[in-house]
């Protein structure tokens, strides 16, 4: 089970029926305990796990991905009970996160316990950990008896995966199996807040809001702004180790244009004008709402939902982006979703996606 210079095709695991699931997860966490590399589905995008304890496995994730060992990764848990085992001391207030959004996307930046190899934190004090809420992730926690680390299942700077398939185009024959259950729900990663710092800073907005966290933690901060209020933060680079500007990236050259009202849509229609007139084949990244503008025009339309639902959205991104960038375009653009829910998540995977700027349109309402 050397994962370490593994060169043959990886094994596809489905884990959808029940029965697939018992013998898939035996098996993948045998995998697992005996150092190998297994891609697995969360709520949130696939991960690619090994025995978080194994400094050999860790290391062998660091070279699947060609991942920088300076970035920093995620310790999956069965349940909140288990977090003794990989942090040294925990606060009140992790408990009560725990307790209102674990199982889930939520990933909480805490003091690391010795058991845990520093290699897992860029050799930091502290340490990422999450319990995730899908039952496949849940059961390989549960057999294969120790934490797992999990960066997302892609090569370094790639979009993440919400698909099996998604993890073989990055990562087949450098990785032991695959548990294939299907598309993931959420679609972009957790939330990361560190609660090592005070007041309490979010790192990553993901799956769980900033709304939802300031309801728990009411001064909470926002990594790169000097306010608490997403509205205002501003487009320096989050503070997070890894926090890379260029990231979840296709290789089609993106723009993303940000703000709302018609100014918006206008500046995005005559991009894909001026494009269309040099030549160039566009693929468009939308809500549902916003087809019916590119009615006569040539491009092609990635729909990703109505703007009412972000849930939907967010479900659909990186699928639709890692689409458009399988097909021969010269040029994608896309619109932001506001910064409101996951409307802050949206916003930050398409501004690295698009690496890490923003084409701001102000509306005549001040947006
Ligand atoms: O939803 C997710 O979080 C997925 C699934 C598989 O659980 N995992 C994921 O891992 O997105 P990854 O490695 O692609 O992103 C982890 C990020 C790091 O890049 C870094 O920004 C942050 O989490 N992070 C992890 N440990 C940290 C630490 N000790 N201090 C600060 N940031 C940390
Ligand atoms: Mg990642």
């Amino acid at each position: 089970m050397a994962s370490r210079g593994h060169h043959g095709p990886t094994l596809q695991l489905p884990a959808i029926s029940y029965d697939d699931v018992q013998r898939s997860v035996e098996y993948a966490a045998r995998i697992i305990r005996s150092g190998g590399l297994v891609a697995f589905p969360t709520e949130t995008v696939y991960g690619l796990g090994a025995d978080a304890t194994n400094a050999d496995a860790i290391e062998a994730i660091f070279s699947a991905k060609e991942r920088p060992h300076s970035d920093p990764l995620i310790v999956h848990l069965p349940s909140a009970s288990a977090l003794a085992t990989v942090v040294a001391s925990i606060p009140p207030l992790a408990y009560e996160l725990a307790e209102r959004f674990w199982p889930g996307p939520l990933t909480l930046i805490l003091p690391r316990a010795s058991g845990i190899p520093a290699s897992v934190s860029a050799g930091g004090p502290t340490v990422g950990v999450r319990v995730p809420r899908h039952p496949v992730a849940l059961a390989l926690l549960q057999a294969s008896g120790v934490p797992i680390v999990a960066p997302s299942a892609n090569r370094f700077m790639h979009t993440s995966p919400t698909t099996a398939a998604h993890v073989l185009e990055d990562l087949d024959g450098r990785i032991d199996a695959v548990l294939d259950a299907g598309p993931c729900e959420v679609g972009v990663e957790s939330t990361v807040l560190n609660l090592t710092s005070d007041p309490p800073c979010l790192l990553r907005p993901g799956g769980i809001t900033f709304e939802a966290l300031r309801d728990v933690i009411a001064n909470i901060r926002l990594a790169g702004s000097t306010s608490d209020s997403p509205s205002v933060a501003s487009q320096r680079p989050a503070l997070a180790p890894g926090q890379m500007e260029r990231h979840y990236a296709p290789r089609t050259p993106l723009i993303v244009f940000d703000g709302d009202g018609p100014e918006a849509l206008s500046a995005i229609l005559a991009e894909a004008a001026r494009a269309i007139a040099a030549g160039q084949r566009v693929g468009i990244l939308v809500a549902d709402e916003e087809a019916e503008a590119f009615a006569d025009m040539p491009v092609t339309l990635a729909l990703l939902g109505p703007r009412a639902d972000l849930a939907v959205v967010s479900r659909q991104l990186y699928a639709a982006l890692r689409e458009l960038d399988s097909q021969d375009f010269d040029l994608l653009v896309a619109h932001t979703f506001g910064r409101e829910g996951l409307g802050l998540a949206l916003w930050d995977r398409l501004r690295k996606a698009a690496g890490g700027t923003l084409r701001t349109v102000s509306s005549s309402e001040g947006f």
